[in-house]
């Protein structure tokens, strides 16, 4: 790992890793756009992932979700996830923001984990509020709200809806006042999460991109490692902790 990454990680009084789906394909769990397996192969995310889509079919939009979250049942951490870990739990105010919402971050040990887009092993009313754990259910009922009677829903961020108002503050403060800004694994094209990268340069971070692929922050940020996630985070992670 170049050096003076390592020196600036050492010296930073605070970091932040911005993580999307990249960081979870090492541990079998398909990314959006680059995956071509499964319902990728059948339907748009952007398509499913949508109030329109579960008004107009919640059967469908269900069971790409049960079948979204048998993968993650049975995933587990991978590198990347490990040392994005240890670094949180070595070194001063670390903070991870993720896209994803599989959980595995929590999984590896890292603690208040900042989740962008909500969590898909729970359900949500629209309406009340109710919430639930549903990993217990991977069938193809759809549970109802036991106040409402109305169905429930995966309690992520879908297209078109705002970001959890806490997730959002505690992202911004976090990006406000890291010295170094890890982008690893996303493609840098879903807002209002690219945009977190803009807001750290802004801030005169250090922004360091870890993805095999280019994407429209590569060519801003101060290095862009193109290489899979685990094996960049642990070249690190052998410089850092020698
Ligand atoms: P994408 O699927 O858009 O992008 C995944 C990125 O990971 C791509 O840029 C790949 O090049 C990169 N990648 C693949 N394998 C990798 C590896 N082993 N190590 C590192 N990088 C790797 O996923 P996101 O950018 O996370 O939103 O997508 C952002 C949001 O769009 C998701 O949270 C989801 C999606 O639609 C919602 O569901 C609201």
């Amino acid at each position: 790992m170049n050096q003076s990454i390592t020196e600036k990680v050492l010296s930073a009084n605070s970091i932040c890793f911005l993580t999307g789906a990249g960081v979870s394909a090492e541990s079998g769990i398909p990314t959006f756009r680059d995956a071509k397996t499964g319902y990728w192969e059948q339907f748009n995310p952007q398509e499913l992932a949508t109030q329109e889509a579960f008004t107009k079919d919640p059967q469908l939009v269900w069971n790409w979700y049960q079948w979204r979250r048998q993968l993650v049942a049975d995933a587990k951490p991978n590198s990347a996830h490990k040392v994005i870990t240890k670094i949180q739990q070595q070194l001063p105010n670390v903070n991870v923001i993720t896209q994803n919402v599989d959980g595995l971050h929590q999984a590896s040990g890292s603690r208040e984990v900042i989740e962008f887009h909500g969590n898909i092993r729970n359900n949500k009313c629209n309406i009340c509020k109710y919430a639930e754990v549903n990993m217990d259910n991977l069938t193809e009922d759809i549970p109802e709200c036991p106040h409402c009677k109305t169905l429930l829903r995966p309690a992520v961020v879908w297209f078109g809806e705002a970001i959890p108002a806490r997730a959002s503050a505690h992202s911004i403060k976090a990006v406000k006042e890291c010295d170094v800004f890890f982008s690893v694994g996303t493609s840098s094209q879903v807002h209002p999460a690219a945009g977190l990268a803009q807001l750290a340069r802004i801030n005169k971070a250090m922004i360091i991109e870890i993805n095999p692929n280019a994407t429209p922050l590569s060519s801003s940020a101060d290095y862009a490692i193109a290489e899979p996630a685990g094996s960049a985070l642990e070249d690190l992670a052998a410089d850092l902790f020698k």
